[in-house]
Order: C-alpha cells, then sequence, then structure tokens
C-alpha cells in the first residue's frame, strides 16, 4: 500500500533527521544559540528625552533604552573611590549574597551572616565571593544622579519604589530572570554584559516562578550550557547584546527578561526601581513647564521613595508599590461599614494570639497593627475610611508595611537562624563539650565559625545562652 509506504518514510526521515540534527548553540553558554538581532536605541547627554518623551516611547511600549555617559557629573561617579566609601559610609550596613558562580552560599559580613558593613566590606571585596545586592542606605542617596528623562518633571519622579546597589569585585553572573519593576540601572563603577530578552518571548523562557502571586520570576536555561533539546524554544527568542561602561545608564523595561555579567576588579552599580505604570490613562506631567531644566541631573535625595533604608536594622528590599496597597487599602475598607483595628490585623493574619500567626511571622512581636491604625485613623474614631486610607502618606504606608508585610529572613538579623540548623549547631556543641573538662568561649567560636560558615556574633550569643557572658563552661555543671 503506497500510502502506508509514504507513512513509513516520511516517520523514518524524521527520525533520522532527529538524530543528525544537533541545534545551533546546544549546550554552549547563552549567546551562541542565535545572534543577537534587537537593536536598543541609544542617547547622549544633549539628546536624551524628556520624561514625556521617554514615557510615551519606551516606558509605556516596554521598550528599553541606553544612555551613555548620562551619570558622568554625579557625586557619586566623582567620588566613590573605595577610600572615600571607607572614610564616609562605613559604619553603614548593607545585604550580602555569595556569587553565583561560586556556589551561592551566603557569606558572613563583619557582624552577621548576609549582612556586611561597608568598611568590611571595601576591605574585603576584591577577594572574596561576597555581591553587595542591598537596599541603599538613605545617606548615600545625596551623591547619586537621576536623570533628566526621569527626574526633571513628571510621573516618574514621583514614583521611586527602591533603591539597590550591586557592588562586586568581578566576575559576578545572574540567571535569567525578570524583575517586578521598571529600572535606571547605573553603572559607577566597571562594566556589565546585558542579555536582554523582551517580555513578549515570556512563552519561549521557560520560566520558573518565584511565587505563586509573584510577579518576578526566572528562567529554567542554564546560561552556561543551554539545553536546547530540552528548550527547545529558546532559540527562537530574538535578543540584545549589550555593554554597559562606567558613566552609562540603562532602562530595562518591568518584566523583561535579562541576564548579567560584571566585569572589572570593582562594578558598582545603582538601581532606581520605579512604579509599572500599568494601565496608565494618562501621563501626569503638570509640573513639567517652560522652566523646566531638562538637561541637569539632580541628586537623589531631593525625591521622595517609597521604601528608604537607615543603613541598619530591618530591610525593606523587595516590598511592593505602595500605591498599591492604598488601592487594595480602599477596596477592602469600602466593603465594609466599619472597618477596625482588628479587621486590619485579620486581613493580615496577625493574630498574636494564634499559633499559625507566630509560624508565618516569626518575628510577630516586632509587629503591631494597632499601631499602624492608630496612624492611619486620622481623627481617632476608631473607624478606617476609604478618605482617610486616600489621605496617607507614603510615611503612614511605610510603617504599614514594616508591620504587615510578609516575614523575610534576608532582610533581618536573624537571618543566620534561619540559615544554621538548629541541629547542627547543638550537635557541634555536644561535640566539643565531650572533649575536655571545660570548654572555652574563644575555642567554641573558633569551631563554629569553622563548620557552621557562620559568624562569631551568633557563636557568642549560643555561648551566651549557656553561661550568660562568661568565658568558658565546665562541662560537668551543665550536663
Ligand atoms: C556580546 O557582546 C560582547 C561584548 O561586546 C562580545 O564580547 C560578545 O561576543 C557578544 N556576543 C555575541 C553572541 O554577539
Ligand atoms: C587577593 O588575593 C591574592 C592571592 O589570592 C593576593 O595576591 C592579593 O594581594 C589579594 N588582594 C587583596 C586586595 O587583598
Ligand atoms: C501597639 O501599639 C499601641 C499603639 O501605639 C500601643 O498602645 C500598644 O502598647 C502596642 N502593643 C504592643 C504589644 O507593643
Amino acid at each position: 500500500n503506497n500510502m502506508a509506504c509514504l507513512w513509513i518514510c516520511a516517520l523514518l526521515l524524521h527520525f533520522c533527521n532527529g538524530l543528525s540534527e544537533v541545534p545551533v548553540g546546544h549546550l554552549k553558554p547563552l549567546g551562541f544559540q542565535r545572534p543577537p538581532s534587537v537593536i536598543i536605541d541609544e542617547f547622549t547627554v544633549d539628546n536624551a528625552p524628556s520624561p514625556v518623551d521617554f514615557y510615551r516611547n519606551y516606558v509605556s511600549q516596554g521598550k528599553a533604552a541606553i544612555f551613555r555617559g548620562a551619570i558622568l557629573q554625579s557625586k557619586a561617579f566623582k567620588t566613590w573611590s573605595d577610600e572615600y566609601i571607607r572614610e564616609t559610609f562605613g559604619e553603614l550596613e548593607a545585604r550580602i549574597e555569595g556569587k553565583k558562580e561560586k556556589g551561592g552560599g551566603i557569606p558572613a559580613g563583619e557582624t552577621y551572616m548576609g549582612r556586611d558593613t561597608f568598611r568590611h566590606f571595601v576591605d574585603t571585596y576584591h577577594n572574596s565571593s561576597s555581591y553587595m545586592v542591598s537596599e541603599l542606605p538613605e545617606q548615600m542617596y545625596k551623591d547619586v544622579g537621576v536623570i533628566p528623562s526621569v527626574g526633571a518633571c513628571g510621573l516618574m519622579a514621583k514614583r521611586f519604589v527602591e533603591i539597590d546597589i550591586w557592588w562586586n569585585g568581578g566576575g559576578g553572573k545572574s540567571i535569567i530572570h525578570k524583575d517586578a519593576f521598571n529600572q535606571i540601572n547605573c553603572l559607577y563603577r566597571g562594566t556589565k554584559q546585558w542579555k536582554i530578552f523582551e517580555y513578549k518571548y515570556e512563552k519561549w523562557i521557560y520560566q520558573q516562578k518565584e511565587r505563586e502571586e509573584g510577579v518576578g520570576g526566572f528562567s529554567k536555561v542554564n546560561v552556561d550550557s543551554v539545553d536546547l533539546i530540552r528548550y527547545k524554544d529558546f532559540a527562537k527568542i530574538p535578543w540584545s547584546n549589550i555593554t554597559i561602561f562606567e558613566g552609562d545608564c540603562l532602562y530595562l523595561p518591568k518584566s523583561d527578561y535579562h541576564q548579567v555579567f560584571s566585569e572589572g576588579t570593582n562594578n558598582l552599580a545603582v538601581s532606581i526601581l520605579f512604579s509599572r505604570l500599568d494601565d496608565l490613562a494618562e501621563f501626569d506631567a503638570s509640573d513639567c513647564t517652560d522652566d523646566t531644566d531638562y538637561k541637569a541631573l539632580k541628586p537623589l535625595s531631593e525625591f521622595d521613595v517609597m521604601w528608604k533604608w537607615s543603613g541598619k536594622g530591618y530591610m525593606s528590599m523587595g516590598r511592593g508599590d505602595v500605591e498599591n496597597y492604598r488601592e487594595e487599602l480602599i477596596e477592602v475598607v469600602e466593603q465594609m461599614e466599619h472597618f477596625t483595628a482588628s479587621d486590619l490585623e485579620q486581613m493580615h493574619g496577625l493574630d498574636m494570639t494564634d499559633q499559625r500567626s507566630k509560624e508565618k511571622f516569626p518575628d510577630i512581636e516586632r509587629r503591631n497593627m494597632t499601631k499602624v491604625f492608630t496612624v492611619f485613623d486620622k481623627n481617632s474614631d476608631g473607624i478606617l475610611t476609604s478618605d482617610e486610607v486616600r489621605a496617607a502618606t507614603w510615611e503612614d504606608f511605610r510603617l504599614y508595611g514594616l508591620h504587615s508585610e510578609e516575614y523575610e529572613p534576608s532582610n533581618s538579623y536573624i537571618f543566620e537562624y534561619s540559615l544554621i540548623p538548629y541541629e547542627m549547631v547543638h550537635g557541634l556543641l555536644k561535640r566539643a563539650l565531650k572533649i575536655g573538662p571545660i570548654l572555652t568561649r574563644k575555642h567554641w567560636v573558633k569551631i563554629y565559625v569553622k563548620y557552621t560558615q557562620g559568624t562569631p556574633y551568633y557563636a557568642n550569643n549560643v555561648f551566651n545562652g549557656l553561661v550568660g557572658d562568661g568565658d568558658q563552661v565546665v562541662v560537668k555543671d551543665i550536663t
């Protein structure tokens, strides 16, 4: 039968093709699968667009843009040497990660795990796997420049969500991921290679969602060895291969996927995250006038930022857009006749007496919704109205965020407790106590740091738990 023969031939052909055809760039590093083809517009200081044009042609279109030399005149660009930062900002703290290619473990800083002082970081980052990925302390805002296309006037300048610093000693390499917000990423030191994949190709990115409801996410594709048998559609994505030099800024639209490689022995970027500005009926530019200076950089300290950080204590990295919180709260408040403090507590599952709340918020003692409610309830009648929510300031919302947001260990000092299992510390202690009749504090700290890669600070905490502030324990006394 002719028909059957044809089918068999076709099948055979398909099979043999499948065997012989290794896709171009299979198991090669990212970038070898197809040549880059998407051109990204570039501006100089002289021809950069006004906020209105920038919003219309780039932000609202989800289209990236490069601003060459945009922050060359900023104070940070001119002054931020290692020495200057150590002298000026040394006491401030930042969050640190391990570089991905070095295994990505959380390194210990001067005092805490996952947290370092600028002083200690400056002295060690050239020779460690520490990568500062952190909110930028507010004290440093005055040195940072905001480019006129975003900051001269208009709505974007009033919607800064978070300011981050990315700093490493070279070699930092990311996975392919997307962020929740629009960002202007300016490079103060070093060079960065960016590979950008527009959001519209997400269907071919092989996405791993970070959280169920989250807007973040990353690709399952291994950037060192792209498996085109498993992820065959990945090679279909047109992409951009761009180099950002020091002094340049990149506008990266919300949700665009990107992979970044940091070059140079000092690689420091500051990223200004601003609202997504989805579904905006009209771009508010009512403060743009003939007097607006469309050429000058402005210091970041002249802007309000939704989440700021003091350089100590609990960090607010990764929180949401305050204006979205406002909308959500208005919606909930309007559904109820009398919205009281306990409704606010319930809304966030923050019942201090409930065991499940305690599991969800291990830091529940830090939280107090009554306090938040008191601040929002301006006429102190015990009932929150939608007008009161509309009138609430960002400062009010900062308090709200601090007390309500999901617990994020990497924002806190107790990070180390969540990383080093109790059993490990307990086992180590048991072994240490077996060795001799006496265990000194000094010896305990040494073995704790060695075996857990933790910090002396926590080693001492554990020891304090045994003997208060004593210098040694007599083993027979504590068994
Ligand atoms: C991407 O750009 C970098 C820097 O110019 C270059 O070294 C690299 O070969 C480019 N990659 C591709 C695939 O074009
Ligand atoms: C970094 O380590 C290398 C050897 O591993 C050493 O030669 C160099 O001096 C160190 N640099 C700094 C800044 O400590
Ligand atoms: C919570 O805040 C309220 C109002 O500021 C205060 O009266 C109360 O003592 C606080 N409760 C706790 C447990 O800290």
